[in-house]
């Protein structure tokens, strides 16, 4: 496998390979959202498991131990996600579908890419929006009380059905990932093709199976291209990184296509 090309702005080649591309797959992680203000996993300072500990808040042990507690970040960050904006990068994603046939699935369990006008072919993680009961699995469709400040503490809604804890609808630590959410993004990556463009933007690529994708889009022929201010643990079976800000570089290459 050769090295990638590196750069910190926007390469001739990674704008060439978008416009020769037939289909272009996303593939976004927690760095999309940077820009609209919600924090990562990961990155120092600001990452939220820098803060809190996964074990605490993204298990369903955790949840069955202090169903209240894990309720109150959860709901925390409904209320911090529903309070912010898609930035000029889920935008420019959403630009690009007029352009390209473009599929995304992301890790992401807010609704940035919906709301700046993408469809969302797969939400790997689940989402912060699809609470369900922890007992009998029945979606939760009533009232949810957001913390307009984060809290320690919060009931968690009752299952109207069989009385159970509602729980967030995000996959957590030990769980199995949402087959629709897997099967669909496996066949977008089969259904790759030579000269085909995989985006890779705001991920760790710790996390599998997202983290596998992007070698599997390569073995299929696409041109995979990462964009994140860092280097990742996928950087290096990459073809092209861009080392930038989604914010920045996906309207850059947008309108370079235009
Ligand atoms: P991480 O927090 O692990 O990684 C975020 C990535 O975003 C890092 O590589 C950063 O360098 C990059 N980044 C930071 N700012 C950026 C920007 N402005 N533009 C582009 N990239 C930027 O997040 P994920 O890889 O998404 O799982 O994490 C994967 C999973 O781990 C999450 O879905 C979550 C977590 O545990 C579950 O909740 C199941």
């Amino acid at each position: 496998m050769t090295t990638p090309t590196v750069t910190t702005t926007l390469p001739d080649a990674v704008i060439d390979a978008v416009r020769g591309a037939r289909r272009v797959l996303v593939l976004s992680g927690a760095g999309m959202s940077v820009e609209s203000g919600v924090p990562t996993f990961r990155d120092a300072q600001s990452g939220l498991w820098e803060q809190f500990d996964p074990s605490q808040l993204a298990t369903i042990e955790a949840f069955q131990m202090d169903p209240p507690f894990v309720w109150a970040w959860y709901a925390w960050r409904m209320q911090l996600v529903r309070g912010v904006d898609p930035n000029a990068g889920h935008v420019a994603l959403a630009e690009l579908a007029g352009l390209r046939d473009v599929t995304i699935s992301t890790q992401n369990v807010d609704d940035l890419h919906e709301r700046a006008g993408s469809s969302v072919a797969a939400h790997l993680h689940g989402s912060l929006f699809d609470p369900r009961c922890s007992e009998c699995d029945t979606p939760y469709e009533g009232e949810i009380e957001l913390p307009q400040e984060p809290i320690e503490r919060l009931e968690p809604p009752t299952c109207p059905q069989c009385e159970g804890d509602v729980r967030p609808g995000v996959v957590w630590f030990g769980e199995m990932l949402p087959d629709e959410a897997v099967e669909t993004t496996e066949s977008a990556v089969d259904s790759l093709e030579t000269g085909d463009v995989v985006l890779v933007i705001g991920t760790s690529g710790l996390v599998y199976p997202a983290a596998g994708y992007p070698a599997m889009a390569r073995a299929e022929g696409a041109t995979v291209i990462e964009i994140n201010p860092h280097e990742s643990e996928v950087s290096d079976m990459c073809h092209h990184v861009v080392r930038g800000p989604a914010a920045e570089v996906l309207p850059q290459l947008v309108a370079a296509l235009g």
